[in-house]
């Protein structure tokens, strides 16, 4: 298969400065070459034009409650993400996207879902299914997939909402830091959640293959959106958010060689990595093994 490689370098929806830089950084620990060794060919799309810091709309920096921060901007790039992933996927090209925060999600599952019935795995210590209104933070990267589910406020924001995508169809693993209303809206929701009490209790095998099951239930492929939080801070320290008891480096590995062997890999993105808070890119080089894993390297 050929992966494309598509860098989306933003930190409009997160309130730490750095992770736009989390493509270069991703770039920079190899991500092209470890690929290329695993078997896979390789194009690089490049970064997308994103709105630059020093035109940030200074109002925005304060929001009142209630708000999204930077909702003009993330929309901006989430129509320019959208638009990239569609055509990789036209092109017949495996779309692999660097974040940026995972507002980025907005446009790479939008694009995803444009022309098809998709299913979305997200591995995350979050579960970002806050509104504008339930955020405690505004931050969208803590909204993303209440945004392309169009659940609340995002109901009918027609750039939010993936148009391919049901909740009967997505699957949060790894879940251990909600929202109080956060909690509530995920439980009335229809998507499917397992917390790390579930992958203790069961092991990451069976949790991936049931995830992977619920998302690809009569869809055309899956989407798997990666937060590098998702992992424990001792393995992934450059993140913005981190949360203790994540899951493990042979965890990862496993869970997205499990996405390989599935065949239903349709797009995939790495966010959240913030070089500024990394030790010496050790979190960027992590992303690059994972995305080997998820697109089918093999050690014999
Ligand atoms: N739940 C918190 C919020 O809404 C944290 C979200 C973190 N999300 C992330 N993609 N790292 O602000
Ligand atoms: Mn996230
Ligand atoms: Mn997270
Ligand atoms: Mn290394």
């Amino acid at each position: 298969r050929t992966a494309r490689i598509i860098g989306a370098p933003t930190d409009y929806g997160a309130n730490r400065r750095g992770v736009d830089m989390g493509p270069s950084a991703i770039r920079y620990a190899g991500l092209a070459a470890e690929l290329r060794s695993a078997g896979i060919d390789v194009e690089d799309a490049g970064d997308l034009a994103v709105p630059l810091a020093d035109e940030r709309d200074p109002d925005a920096v304060e929001p009142s409650e209630g708000t999204a921060k930077f909702v003009r901007e993330v929309e901006e790039v989430s129509t320019l993400l959208s638009d990239a992933v569609a055509t990789a996927l036209a092109d017949d090209v495996t779309p692999v996207v660097l974040g940026g925060d995972h507002s980025v999600a907005i446009g790479s599952v939008g694009g995803s879902a444009r022309d098809a019935d998709v299913g979305v795995v997200w591995f995350d210590a979050h579960g970002d299914f806050n509104t504008p209104t339930t955020s405690p933070s505004g931050n969208v990267h803590g909204m993303p997939l209440a945004a392309v589910l169009g659940v609340g406020d995002f109901e009918g924001v027609e750039w939010a909402n993936a148009r391919g995508l049901k909740p009967e169809n997505v699957a949060l693993v790894g879940l251990r830091d909600l929202d109080d209303t956060e909690r509530t809206v995920i439980r009335e929701s229809a998507v499917t959640a397992y917390t790390m009490s579930d992958v203790d209790e069961r092991g990451i095998t069976d949790v991936v293959d049931e995830a992977l099951t619920v998302a690809g239930d009569d869809t055309d492929g899956v989407h798997v959106s990666f937060d590098l939080d998702w992992l424990d801070p001792n393995e992934a320290p450059g993140v913005g958010t981190p949360v203790r008891g994540g899951a493990s480096y042979r965890e990862a590995h496993s869970a997205l060689e499990q996405v390989a062997t599935s065949g239903m890999l349709r797009s995939l993105e790495l966010v959240e990595v913030n070089p500024i808070l990394d030790q010496h890119n050790e979190t960027a080089e992590l992303a690059t093994e994972l995305a080997a894993s998820a697109l089918g390297k093999r050690i014999l």
